[in-house]
């Protein structure tokens, strides 16, 4: 079934209650009935599967699944399932690909697939000469490769370049850093990668008569960008007594905040990392990997600065842009033994790790919007503070219907707290007494 023709725009999906939704997903043909149950805990990874993912394995642990509606990225309509505890986080993305549809949806981007291992070469006594030594054997050295791959070969990926880079100040002193640029389609690309490092190592220390040190990929994956753009009609961001023009140009204040502070960048960037980890999460992508290439990233002119920018366009619209290094796979790595993660990549309809890097790209200037959006206005705790007035009510020991009961009235009181929560539970089960 294409998902082409299937909507994100999913109307009134969240007031329905779980069975519901799980009813939706299946006549609207998103997931079979199996694909569904990776998703529950009674049928989702087996402990049998755990076990062999990593080392000392006692069990699995779980955290919620929601799905972020109404994403539309270039001209497709995508659910995109979300993994983490926050709340806000899904209603968030959700609200801002519905102001982003009526500006035409995300156009995003990739610059390609290109994963960089480095050597560290060290006991040179000329490093000048070593470098043109490595330059003029370049294809060599390639060459000694294109076979260690044959899969990745055949499917146009392997070693593409080398790149000579001269660390002239260290604690040790001066010395080489030889850049292996490899095409790596559509896996995250690591073992792969620090597979062909290894293999390299003693032909570039035969050439330079230098030592190979480390031997590993570096996350700062910066020759696999992706990017995602987005315009929201200024009228869109209108809500209650708020202007659109005044929302708008608070977005951008607080924008120009984050890009001058790094105080405020790093949360800034929290907030975009919120909406891309949570995908990365739900895809079974290595995020720490991601979280340390987009941070390195956002330090590339030397100061810690915002990932995002928004300004307003010709025609007076809000304009947002979001570029990061994005390192993800659709193949290898945890994909093919965990069932959530092929029921995620099945919601999606995604068929390369450029589109999944597309579609994280748009979550996460999506999930930026909606915390400058909240935070140029109300305040990000009122919206905030509603959403997690569920869990108080489950912390403060309420069950079933009790829970949204207790929630609504924990909002209409304006005090959303567990030892307020307790104190109404407390009276209600002293009036059934
Ligand atoms: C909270 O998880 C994320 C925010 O702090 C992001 C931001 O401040 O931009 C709301």
């Amino acid at each position: 079934m294409s998902h082409k023709k299937q909507t994100s725009r999913l109307k009134g999906f969240y007031q329905l209650d779980l069975e519901e939704r799980h009813q939706e997903l299946l006549e609207r043909g998103y997931l079979t009935p199996e694909e569904l149950g990776a998703f529950l805990p009674e049928s989702g990874l087996p402990l049998e599967t755990a076990d062999h993912m990593i080392e000392n394995v006692v069990g699995v642990f779980s955290l919620p699944l929601g799905i972020a509606l109404n994403f539309q990225i270039n001209g497709v309509d995508r659910l995109v399932p979300m993994v983490l505890e926050e709340p806000s986080v899904v209603a968030g993305a959700s609200f801002m690909a519905r102001l982003a549809r009526e500006g035409g949806g995300f156009s995003a981007s990739c610059t390609g697939s290109i994963m960089i291992g480095q050597l560290q070469i060290l006991d040179l006594k000329d490093l000048s000469l070593a470098r043109d030594q490595i330059l003029a054997h370049k294809e060599d050295l390639l060459g000694g490769l294109e076979d260690l791959d044959p899969i990745l070969r055949d499917l146009g990926g392997g070693p593409k370049d080398l790149e000579v880079r001269e660390i002239p100040h260290s604690a040790i002193g001066p010395f080489l850093v030889l850049h292996l640029l490899m095409d790596v389609r559509d896996a995250m690309g690591a073992n792969v990668v620090n597979t062909a490092c290894e293999f390299l190592a003693p032909a570039v220390e035969e050439l330079t008569g230098g030592r190979v040190h480390l031997r590993i990929l570096s996350n700062l994956a910066d020759r696999r960008l992706a990017s995602a753009r987005c315009t929201i009609p200024t009228q869109s961001l209108a809500f209650e007594e708020y202007s659109g023009e005044g929302v708008r140009d608070g977005i951008i204040e607080a924008w120009a905040f984050a890009d001058a502070d790094p105080y405020r960048a790093a949360t800034h960037n929290k907030g975009i990392m919120n909406g891309i980890d949570a995908v990365l999460l739900a895809t079974g992508n290595d995020w720490r990997a991601v979280e340390a290439g987009a941070h390195a990233y956002a330090a590339r002119y030397g100061f810690y600065r915002s990932l995002s920018t928004w300004a307003v366009d010709r025609e007076g619209n809000l304009q947002g842009e979001l570029e990061l290094p994005l390192a993800v796979g659709t193949v290898g790595g945890a994909t093919r033994v965990h069932p959530g993660v092929n029921a995620a990549l099945k919601l999606m309809g995604v068929e390369s790790a450029s589109q999944l890097a597309e579609i994280v790209a748009s979550v996460g200037l999506a999930q930026n919007l909606a915390a400058l959006r909240a935070l140029a206005t109300d305040g990000i705790q009122r919206g905030h503070m509603r959403l997690h007035a569920r869990q108080v009510a489950v912390t403060a020991g309420a069950a079933g219907d009790l829970v949204n009961k207790l929630a609504a009235l924990l909002i209409e009181e304006n005090e959303i707290r567990v030892d307020r929560a307790r104190e109404i539970l407390g009276t209600w089960q002293e009036g059934k007494e």
